[in-house]
């Protein structure tokens, strides 16, 4: 069997509880890395993604890596570097910081709460900085480079009236992509991001178990289907391995079409 693709690298996957988080730990493991697998609150809550992780090590031949849970509410910045340095602890170095963990709320933008306001750019956006900061200061300190990735969303783009939060997280998401990038660009260190479409996971819960919901959200996507978190996994894996060595500042959108202005599907106007 081939040496796995990351084997000897760590991976610090946030809010690696549900959803594509848990499914970038697990892409992750299945090719070999150490997995920082980050949870907010109580360590059950990464229980299954760790077991995800120890069997893709078994199905991958892989006995010398690891899967652990590591705390940190990513807006809180004394339990972010004390997350990131107990993982460079725990496993030597770390080479690569994936920005998974986000939240929304819902409400018209005139009637919206600042506290919700706050709590989304806090945990989308200031959350990405603290621990790509934290994850910067690591890679400059030991040297040899390393990878920030950031999980954004078509929204990065695609306005979402309701979601005013969100959007401007995702937008502000893009701006921290392209800006650290460049700054460090010279030093060896990559910052990209993925752009998810409709993906089924928790943060969906509104529409995925609902057929019909379901069915109108995905006549909105033109091809058809909502995304599987494993799909964008794919993508984080893609640009945290050496194929991407010549790719940064950039968002690539997997979306199933979504950033490619569906209503012009048929020509309603010339
Ligand atoms: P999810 O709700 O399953 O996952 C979010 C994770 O973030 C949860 O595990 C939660 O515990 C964690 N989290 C929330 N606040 C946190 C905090 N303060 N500190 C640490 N962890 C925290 O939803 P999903 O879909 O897996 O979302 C993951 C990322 O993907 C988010 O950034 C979201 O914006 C993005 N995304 C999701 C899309 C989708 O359709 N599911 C589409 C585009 C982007």
């Amino acid at each position: 069997m081939s040496t796995p693709r990351f084997h000897g690298k760590t991976v610090l996957v946030t809010g690696a509880a549900t959803g594509i988080g848990r499914a970038i730990a697990v892409r992750f493991a299945s090719e070999g890395a150490n997995v920082a697998i980050n949870y907010r609150d109580k360590e059950g809550e990464v229980a299954d993604t760790a077991a995800q992780c120890r069997a893709a090590y078994v199905a991958a031949g892989v006995e010398d890596a690891a899967a652990l849970p590591f705390q940190a509410d990513v807006s809180v910045e004394p339990q972010v570097q004390a997350m990131v340095a107990a993982a460079v602890e725990r496993f030597g170095r770390l080479d690569v910081m994936v920005n998974n963990a986000g939240v929304q709320t819902q409400s018209p933008s005139d009637e919206t709460e600042m506290a919700a306001f706050d709590w989304v750019l806090n945990v989308n956006l200031r959350g990405a900085f603290l621990c790509a900061r934290a994850a910067i200061r690591h890679f400059l300190e030991r040297g040899g480079g390393g990878v920030v990735l950031n999980n954004s969303s078509v929204h990065e783009i695609i306005p979402k009236p309701q979601y005013a939060s969100y959007s401007i997280s995702k937008g502000g998401m893009e701006n921290m992509t392209r800006t650290l990038a460049l700054e460090y660009a010279g030093r060896g260190i990559r910052v990209n991001a993925v752009g998810p479409g409709a993906i089924v996971t928790p943060i969906n819960s509104s529409w995925i178990d609902n057929p019909a919901l379901r069915a109108q959200v995905e006549s909105h996507i033109p091809m058809g289907r909502a995304g599987a978190p494993e799909e964008i996994a794919a993508v984080f894996a893609f640009l945290a391995s050496d194929e991407a060595s010549y790719i940064t500042g950039q968002t690539i959108f997997a979306c199933g079409g979504l950033t490619l202005f569906p209503e012009y599907r048929g020509t309603w106007a010339s």
